[in-house]
């Protein structure tokens, strides 16, 4: 039987030797890089270094055998203690924002509508923040939960999200910098849809036109399929979405 671990792990590691050999890196350089990860793990940013780099690689495997949407990064963001919601997510006054409805339906690989799908809805404030991360923003604004109700249709008002910089502070950031990179992330909205019998989906819908769609530091749109071309209706925009989902095997 062949030993999956031993086989992965030894790829990563020839792929990291290799890189080392192409740029004939040197003694100080290497303990330079050591002394990055070791800098990372202190300010706990692995887990934004692998979201960074490394995340959107397993979706693209994850998508490569899907049947249903395509799948997105979940990020660092994602709470699953929130409130049920029905027409409104909670909003506060004081940040303003332009009303965003989020409205469409959910579906299974045959197109038949699939009632009773709980939808996380998670996106930034309007000044690019998360609620239950930052500002003590409390964790029941700006995100929420909703279910899908007949012929699968979904509705809910939240506000239109902004372009962020991800952590950029510590030594991801720094690194970032160095490289000549930026720390943007488009204007997007995050997603997770959950059914029993159904394999959950974990996505990002994004706008049109909108700034860094298409240069995104995390690398995150795969597919053009959830690039919403906003519409704007009663003063409000809308981004209209079918979800498809897989049964679980
Ligand atoms: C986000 O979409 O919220 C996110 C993704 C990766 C790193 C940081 C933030
Ligand atoms: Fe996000």
């Amino acid at each position: 039987m062949t030993n999956r671990l031993d086989a992965v792990v030894s790829s990563i590691v020839e792929g990291v030797r290799n890189a080392l050999r192409e740029h004939d890196v040197t003694f100080e350089e290497y303990r330079k890089g050591f002394k990055f990860m070791m800098d990372v793990a202190e300010a706990k940013e692995l887990p934004l270094l692998m979201d960074l780099f490394l995340n959107t690689t397993i979706v693209e495997i994850q998508n490569r055998q899907a049947q249903g949407s395509p799948s997105d990064l979940e990020g660092p963001y994602f709470r699953s203690d929130v409130p049920l919601v029905t027409d409104k997510i909670k909003t506060m006054p004081e940040f303003g924002g332009t009303p965003l409805v989020l409205r469409g339906h959910v579906k299974d690989t045959d197109g038949n509508p699939v009632e009773g799908a709980t939808i996380f809805v998670w996106s930034s404030t309007p000044d690019g923040k998360y609620s239950g991360f930052h500002d003590n923003i409390p964790v029941d604004y700006y995100r929420g939960k909703l279910l899908s109700g007949a012929g699968g249709a979904y509705s809910v008002e939240s506000t239109v999200p902004v372009p962020y910089q991800i952590k950029n502070n510590g030594p991801t950031g720094a690194l970032l910098e160095a490289m000549g990179r930026h720390s943007w992330r488009p204007a997007h909205v995050h997603y997770k849809i959950r059914k029993d019998g159904y394999k959950d989906l974990t996505t990002q819908a994004y706008f049109e036109g909108g700034e860094w769609v298409g240069d995104d530091c995390c690398e995150g749109k795969l597919t053009d399929d959830f690039v919403i071309a906003e519409t704007v209706e009663d003063g409000k925009h809308v981004m209209d979405i079918d979800f498809v989902i897989e049964r679980a095997a």
